[in-house]
């Protein structure tokens, strides 16, 4: 199911500003290689949150080769630092190429492992912890995420409409991953939630 019409999203690209050439060529990485990718709309919205933060510190959960942070990064304070993780080695060696390539690589750390183990090694607060691990672990990043969090700091979780399957009962283990997690953001009354249904739909809940 298209969460926006094609002919919508590519209005709005084609009113964006030109991409950077090494952000063209990670775009084109990813989807030559059919790396799930925010893209660049999302990249966009997530440069834009990070001006709206005044984010000086974020946690990302699912780094893959950098996109995401590397979109992140166009919005982060001066001094600002992202911490990146994700579970393969190699997306490391990848995105950490492409950094040094758009100059971030000092304000970035990238770490291997378990990205839920990973942030519980990290007090916080963070400005901004953006969640693109996979989907059946969403319900249990939760409980680790918002004590880590800023007051008023945002919690950003990708694919929260998970190509439409979220709309259908059932479902395997990632969409009922997906489903339950979005239950839980919106039940909760420490956060203020809504999804913005942009490519795959992406959930931000503020910290209360
Ligand atoms: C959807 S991709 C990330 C895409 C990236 N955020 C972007 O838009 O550029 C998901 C990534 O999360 C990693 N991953 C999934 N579950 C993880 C976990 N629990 N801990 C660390 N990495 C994880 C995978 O290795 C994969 O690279």
């Amino acid at each position: 199911m298209f969460i926006v019409n094609p002919k919508i999203e590519k209005y709005i690209q084609d009113l964006m500003p030109p991409m950077s050439p090494v952000l063209q060529e990670m775009t084109q990485y990813g989807y030559q290689n059919d790396f799930p990718i925010i893209g660049p709309l999302c990249g966009q919205f997530l440069q834009q949150m990070a001006v709206a933060a005044n984010a000086n510190n974020i946690f990302e959960m699912g780094s893959g080769f950098g996109y995401s942070a590397a979109w992140f990064a166009r919005g982060l304070q001066p001094d600002g630092k992202i911490i990146c993780a994700d579970g393969d080695p190699n997306n490391r060696e990848r995105a950490i190429s492409y950094f040094k390539r758009l100059h971030i690589d000092d304000r970035i750390e990238f770490h291997v492992g378990r990205a839920q183990e990973i942030l519980q090694q990290f007090k916080g607060p963070f400005d901004i912890i953006f969640n693109d691990v996979d989907k059946e672990q969403y319900p249990d990043t939760l409980d680790l995420v918002v004590p880590r969090l800023r007051k008023g700091g945002l919690f950003i979780t990708d694919n929260a409409l998970w190509d439409g399957q979220v709309t259908e009962p059932g479902g395997d283990i990632y969409t009922m991953g997906v489903k339950e997690f979005n239950k839980q953001i919106f039940a909760r009354r420490d956060l203020a939630t809504m999804i913005v249904p942009l490519r795959d739909g992406l959930a931000v809940s503020v910290k209360l």
